[in-house]
């Protein structure tokens, strides 16, 4: 069941009598319970969709469907028990320096006047299940980044949201912390059946725990899918726009130009991602096949293979046809 629809937005931001048309025409769904990535360049919109999303911004036309609702139709009082549906966590954590960790997490407790004893409680229970317990006491500027996003995490569940809204959860984080702020997302989403919608420069973040991703370019959404799809279905170019260590690889491979030499992209996808295709589809072949890079990653279904092949031989043409049959998606580059 969809928790959230949005249909055909457009929001536009008016700055010195310039229109700035910042989200186009976009159209997307996200299941309960899913985790969905807004990945894109930097500036592509992705803060902008998410706040639209909260109706921080109001859309000039389209549609945001949250439970059955069309809350774009909402005024400032009636959006209010939708606002504590959805948690949200800005990109720069967003705490209140004067309050300690404690008053931070229990703040949007406070606001709806909840009785003391039940809000020491359920404080005291997500600052266990997220590993605060100690540092209840401490203030923001003595907590160190990782830190600091767990309260702001912990802060945005307190009062049970049916979804949460993440800004770039893990950026300034070091590998390690990053991996300990994904596992509690993903922790928290299953326990609690939370549907989450992160934002993210980091395409760790979408391979660990994004079930669907969402590709702004430019305002646009250029790509709307499950998550190995959209690995598949960037371009060599595009992949080395996200991916550093692949840039590296693919410019070398580009530089051996050759006649007789093709070069093929090859993606596997799930369960026949460790079989010896290409070997098996070679095997009577007159043909050479190097893998010039190559490389299986686990994603949050399953795993994830990409290699660039280089082949050589009368039957090249042959073995390309017959590999595309049995891989997930080839592409000759
Ligand atoms: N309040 C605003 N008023 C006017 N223009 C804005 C406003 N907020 C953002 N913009 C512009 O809208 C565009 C998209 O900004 P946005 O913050 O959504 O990008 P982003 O994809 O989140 O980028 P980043 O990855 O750098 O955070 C940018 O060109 C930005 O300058
Ligand atoms: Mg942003």
């Amino acid at each position: 069941m969809n928790i959230v629809s949005v249909e055909n937005l457009n929001l536009t931001y008016e700055e010195k009598g310039n229109k700035n048309h910042i989200l186009k025409d976009i159209s997307f769904e996200v299941e309960k319970g899913e985790i969905l990535g807004i990945v894109g360049l930097s500036g592509a919109g992705k803060t902008s969709l998410l706040r639209t999303l909260n109706l921080l911004h109001k859309p000039d036309n389209g549609k945001i469907i949250f439970e059955q609702e069309d809350i774009t139709k909402l005024n400032e009082k009636t959006v209010i028990p939708i606002r504590k549906k959805i948690g949200v966590v800005f990109q720069h954590f967003n705490l209140f320096r004067n309050k300690n960790v404690y008053n931070n997490i229990a703040f949007p407790l406070l606001l709806e006047k909840i009785d003391k004893e039940e809000i020491k409680k359920r404080v005291e229970k997500i600052a266990d299940e997220i590993g605060l317990t100690e540092r209840l006491n401490a203030y923001p500027s003595q907590l160190s980044g990782g830190e600091q996003q767990r309260v702001g995490i912990a802060r945005s569940i307190i009062t049970n949201p049916d979804l949460i809204l993440l800004d770039e959860p893990t950026s300034a984080l070091d590998p390690m912390i990053t991996k300990i702020i994904l596992d509690l997302v993903l922790d928290i989403s299953i326990k609690r059946g939370l549907t989450i919608i992160t934002v993210t420069h980091d395409m760790d973040v979408v391979k660990r725990i994004c079930d669907k991703v969402a590709y702004l370019k430019k305002g646009t959404l250029s790509f709307f899918g499950e998550t190995h799809e959209f690995f598949a279905s960037l371009t060599t170019k595009e992949v080395s726009e996200f991916e550093n260590e692949f840039l590296t690889d693919f410019e070398k491979i580009k530089k051996r130009e050759s006649d007789e030499k093709k070069f093929i992209r090859v993606v596997f996808w799930g369960a026949n991602t460790h079989e010896s295709v290409i070997w098996d589809t070679a095997k009577d072949m007159d043909i050479n096949v190097n893998i010039l890079y190559g490389k299986i990653e686990e994603l949050k279904k399953g795993p994830f293979g990409s290699l660039i092949l280089e082949i050589s031989g009368k039957q090249s043409m042959n073995f390309i046809k017959n590999l595309k049959e049995k891989v997930y998606y080839l592409e000759v580059i």
